[in-house]
């Protein structure tokens, strides 16, 4: 509460722009009044920065994490987005999933160079990293590149990245894969402490994709990082969970994210092939669905004022999903 506000109202560390009208479709999660909804006016930015002054509130760090990319329609829509919502939303960071991004299998440096263009900062991945040879050359030559840390010692690219934010800000990207159903990597658990304790002392923001297919790995992980992260996300089912919620200790955390891509299929893939391996247990190829392209993300803010969690790293104050549509 910001009792020295002439409103008494609860501000957030920037002044929300309202999204233009039929660009949003959905925004759930974690309600924060607009400012407009506090002071009962549509007040300019800078207007709203000068009470932000009055009220000595700080800015905050605002991370936007976009869901697995998957094929030429999602890679399409955050073309077409991303930079509005990055100028709207006033983010800091974007860091995106981008395994599915070669026609749902894999990443090709072409396209991990075309995605990092479009504004996002840092690119996780997971079981379908390794899908196309030529990535592998690649990754040790970008580090905003990211491949599960807990692959075998020695496998090409990295799974940690240490960077500076638009603020100024230093924060560090961890991208682990879970183990239940899915090949038997090391372990997640010991190799976030072991990958953790890497991370310099001046990173003040942490962020963890944890990509598995059980919600009680993820949702493990996330009980074992809070506190010491500022946020663990769960990517690879491609479906939204609405489980969204700051844990005790301060770190942010959803089960799944959700897809950026068609919806109009499985997962991301065209129905009528996913169907008939149901139906036939025959190898079959997939091909991307098309049809109701979704952006699915998160918005997790940080508490710069209030005091660190344990690991000296900033404590997050809210996670909120966002998605956009085609009009
Ligand atoms: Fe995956």
């Amino acid at each position: 509460m910001c009792t020295a506000c002439p409103a008494g109202g609860y501000l957030s560390g920037r002044a929300e722009e309202e999204p233009r009208a039929g660009q949003e479709s959905l925004t759930v999660g974690s309600w924060r009044p607009t400012i407009s909804e506090v002071h009962g006016l549509a007040l300019h930015g800078q207007a709203v920065r000068s009470i932000f002054v009055f009220c000595g509130v700080k800015e905050s760090m605002r991370v936007l994490f976009v869901g697995d990319i998957v094929g030429s329609p999602g890679r399409q829509i955050v073309r077409d987005r991303l930079a509005d919502i990055v100028a709207q939303r006033r983010i800091d960071l974007v860091i995106a999933n981008g395994e599915n991004s070669a026609s749902g299998f894999g990443i090709t440096p072409r396209l991990a160079e075309e995605l990092l263009r479009m504004g996002i900062d840092v690119l996780t991945g997971g079981n379908h990293s390794w899908d196309r040879k030529e990535i592998l050359e690649f990754l040790p030559h970008e580090p905003r590149l990211l491949r599960p840390a807990n692959f075998p010692g020695g496998n090409p690219g990295s799974g940690l990245y240490v960077g500076t934010a638009k603020n100024g800000l230093k924060y560090a990207v961890l991208n682990l894969q879970g183990r239940v159903f899915m090949t038997p990597i090391d372990d997640p658990f010991r190799k976030a402490d072991s990958e953790l304790a890497r991370i310099p002392e001046d990173v003040a923001f942490v962020f963890v994709d944890m990509h598995a297919e059980t919600t009680s790995e993820k949702i493990a992980m996330g009980w074992y990082l809070d506190g010491r992260v500022t946020v663990v996300v769960g990517t690879h089912t491609h479906v939204t969970t609405a489980d969204e919620h700051v844990y005790p200790q301060g770190t942010a955390y959803i089960t799944d994210v959700g897809m950026t891509g068609p919806h109009g299929g499985v997962i991301g893939m065209d129905r009528n092939g996913i169907i008939t391996k149901f139906l036939n247990g025959l190898p079959a190829r997939f091909d991307v669905a098309s049809g109701d392209v979704q952006m699915n993300c998160v918005l997790i803010e940080t508490d710069d004022e209030g005091p660190r969690n344990a690991a000296g790293r900033l404590r997050a104050r809210s996670i909120e999903r966002l998605r956009f549509c085609i009009d």
